[in-house]
């Protein structure tokens, strides 16, 4: 159920779909247009300096009146400054990754705030759930992004972790329409986080370039790259195949750091870089056929889910 379950109750929405911190994607008017219809909305601060988050934090507040939150990835240098701005502006949900969950976290448990971690194996979501985190996410290999070394599927993962842990999962990757909502909540997940899906929105800060890369998509369009040195999903590009060369033949972890730069996230998905660029999406970019705005996107994910519920509910032979 979307509705009604321990996700809604937890983080105070209607429905629990989620839309996933993004870099240069999800600012405040991406994360306000999510909340005002009905699922949460979240600030990515992987791509902001302390003072912008602060922001986009005040902004989001004036534009909207329901829960949003804040993703914080715990492996940036200034994760200090970025929760101290997010405890000042009194924020109350934080969705953690990037990193290890009982960093920080008792500062953020002691003001009361949900914390969510994000997750891409069964040992990772027990660690979170022994830290105190009040929920996981879940995100197999098919996710847009930076993604887990063991590239567990959806399939896989999220069922696994259902039964490993008592604290509810979100799923994430792979998740772009209202059949896979209803997929990921029969394999026992209580929610869904969904990026590239919303990256590909009106509402999102992503070029225009980049949103139309999306669209066009095929299934087979993107892939792993830098599996020494962070991996990530991105569409396939110049870029792309210069680092898989590069890995295939053996290039260090060092030198790939260096191939990628600081600035790569930056040129593909907010400047629109086609070629040098790194457009991180997911595989579920192969089904984006279009480029709504959020209240269009998310009534159409609720009605398509409700649909596929009622199959399953009233199988006809036909
Ligand atoms: C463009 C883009 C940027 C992302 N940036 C972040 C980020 O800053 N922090 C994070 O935890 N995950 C990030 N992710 C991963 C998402 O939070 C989310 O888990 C993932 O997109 C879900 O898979 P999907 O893209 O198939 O829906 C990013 C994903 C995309 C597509």
């Amino acid at each position: 159920m979307l509705t009604n379950n321990r996700i809604t109750k937890l983080l105070r929405i209607d429905y629990s779909i989620i839309q996933a911190g993004m870099v240069w994607v999800s600012g405040w008017k991406l994360a306000s247009a999510v909340s005002n219809n009905g699922g949460l909305g979240l600030i990515g601060a992987g791509s902001m300096k302390p003072d912008l988050l602060r922001e986009h934090i005040t902004k989001c507040q004036t534009a909207t009146h329901q829960s949003f939150g804040v993703n914080l990835p715990l492996l940036r240098s200034d994760i200090v400054d970025l929760i101290r701005v997010t405890l000042d502006e009194n924020v109350k949900i934080v969705f953690t990754s990037a990193g290890h969950p009982g960093r920080h976290i008792d500062k953020l448990l002691e003001r009361d705030i949900k914390v969510v971690h994000v997750v891409s194996n069964v040992k990772q979501g027990m660690k979170a759930q022994s830290v105190g985190c009040h929920a996981v996410v879940g995100e197999g290999i098919e996710a847009g992004g930076h993604n887990g070394t063991d590239e567990l599927t959806n399939f896989t993962l999220v069922p696994q972790l259902v039964d490993a842990l008592d604290i509810p999962v979100i799923a994430a990757g792979g998740i772009s329409d209202g059949r896979g909502v209803a997929a990921v909540m029969a394999l026992g997940a209580e929610g869904v986080q969904i990026g590239t899906r919303f990256a590909a929105t009106v509402e999102s800060s992503a070029h225009p370039n980049y949103k139309q890369r999306v669209l066009e998509a095929k299934d087979n369009d993107t892939t792993l790259v830098l599996k020494r040195a962070g991996m990530a999903r991105m569409i396939k590009n110049k870029f792309s195949d210069e680092v898989n060369k590069m890995e295939f033949d053996g290039a260090s972890a060092e030198i790939l750091r260096e191939k990628l730069g600081s600035k790569r996230e930056r040129l593909g998905i907010f400047e629109g870089s086609i070629d040098e660029g790194m457009m991180e999406a997911g595989q579920g970019a192969g089904l984006v056929k279009d480029i709504p705005d959020v209240a269009t996107l998310i009534r159409r994910l609720i009605n398509e889910y409700e649909q596929v519920s009622l199959k399953f509910q009233h199988p006809t032979t036909d």
